[in-house]
């Protein structure tokens, strides 16, 4: 912190109940070692620390530790933790400084590269957010060592995602390492962290801002009918990585059918996902209702919503809508219910 942000005397430390019993204390301790007027903010956990509400909480927190211009908000925790408090940090006295200290494999190799920030409203995710790019990230893969087994199949999906939208070589190395990954192994993960992280900067580099059929928009993959997922269960159903994973299974079908995805290519996705434990099918979702959030996500109307297809292994076309034909095809093969 005092190199990243040497103006820095006080530090907001946030974090979650469960990683702040885990880790919250040690890293409390390194900020006072370092001379830093610590004060540790505590939010729910998981997606429901994404609300407005919370991030009203966080503010007047902030105003209550003498948070000021030249101090930072430190984000320690998964994406939940990050993307309230960057940005609670974004928007504090017209943003102040943030590093992040993911904590969970998803956190490491997505959220925390990139600098987007947001909180959900009842009406979809992220609807409310900014770019903010953190001072710093601080990733420790030994904190993946209490993340369960869930939660870090869940990153895997994220980095399948990087490797089948943009770098085919991420792809090839991931079907070589699934069963090392699969099992959690350390080295393997440590790996596969540094080459996700070093593919997605170099997307983000190309395109910070996310342009419209910007080179970042590869990043969306299997997002669009991700989101959706998750809005038509009320954030209560599959893990963000479990709906992207689905996701991407529908959006690679459709590429078959409008991009000209080899059949195998879609299959070798599919394997992979598979050999990672990442799940194949719908919880039990109407197909209606799942139309109605695709539309919601982006605010267009149904027919209107752009998918990123693959028309290879590594390479994403710029996003653009599809047939309803082919749209309902794919969520009824994805087992949504007629
Ligand atoms: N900003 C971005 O670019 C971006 C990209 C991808 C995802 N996201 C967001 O990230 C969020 C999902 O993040 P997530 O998957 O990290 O989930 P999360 O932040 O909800 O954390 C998941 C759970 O794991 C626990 N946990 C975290 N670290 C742990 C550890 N080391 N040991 C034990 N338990 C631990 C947490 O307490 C929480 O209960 C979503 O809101 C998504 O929208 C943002
Ligand atoms: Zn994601």
């Amino acid at each position: 912190v005092r190199e990243l942000v040497p103006g820095a005397t006080r530090v907001a430390l946030v974090t979650d109940a469960r990683v702040g019993a885990l880790y919250g204390e040690p890293a409390r301790r390194a900020l006072r070692r370092a001379g830093l007027a610590v004060t540790v903010l505590r939010v729910p956990r998981g997606e429901r620390a994404k609300q407005s509400a919370e991030l009203a909480k966080l503010w007047r927190a902030l105003a209550a530790a003498g948070i000021g211009r030249h101090d930072v908000v430190v984000a320690l925790g998964g994406g939940a933790v990050g993307d309230l408090a960057g940005f609670a940090a974004a928007t504090w006295l017209r943003g102040v400084a943030w590093i992040g200290v993911p904590s969970t494999l998803l956190a490491q190799v997505d959220s925390s590269v990139g600098g987007k920030t947001a909180i959900d409203l009842p009406a979809g995710k992220n609807l409310v957010g900014s770019f903010h790019q953190p001072r710093g990230v601080l990733v420790d893969p030994a904190l993946l060592d209490t993340l369960p087994a869930r939660q870090l199949r869940a990153g895997l999906a994220e980095i399948v995602k990087v490797g089948m939208a943009t770098d085919a070589s991420l792809f090839r190395w991931l079907e070589r390492e699934s069963g090392r990954l699969a099992a959690s192994e350390g080295a393997a993960l440590e790996l596969a962290v540094r080459k996700a992280i070093r593919a997605k900067a170099r997307v983000v580099t190309r395109d910070e801002r996310e342009r419209e059929g910007g080179a970042r928009t590869a990043l969306n993959f299997g997002h669009t009918l991700g989101h959706a997922i998750e809005a038509a269960l009320g954030f209560r159903g599959p893990l963000h990585g479990e709906a992207v994973a689905i996701g991407m299974r529908a959006a690679a079908r459709i590429s078959v059918a409008a991009a000209g995805l080899p059949l195998g290519s879609c299959a070798r996705l599919d394997a992979l996902l598979d050999e990672l434990g990442l799940p194949r099918r719908l919880p039990r979702v109407p197909l209606a209702r799942l139309v109605v959030m695709l539309a919601r996500d982006k605010k267009r109307d149904a027919s209107n919503v752009r998918w990123v297809l693959t028309p290879e292994i590594g390479r994403a076309s710029v996003p653009r809508s599809i047939s309803s034909r082919l749209m309902r095809a794919a969520l009824l093969e994805a087992g949504a219910r007629a």
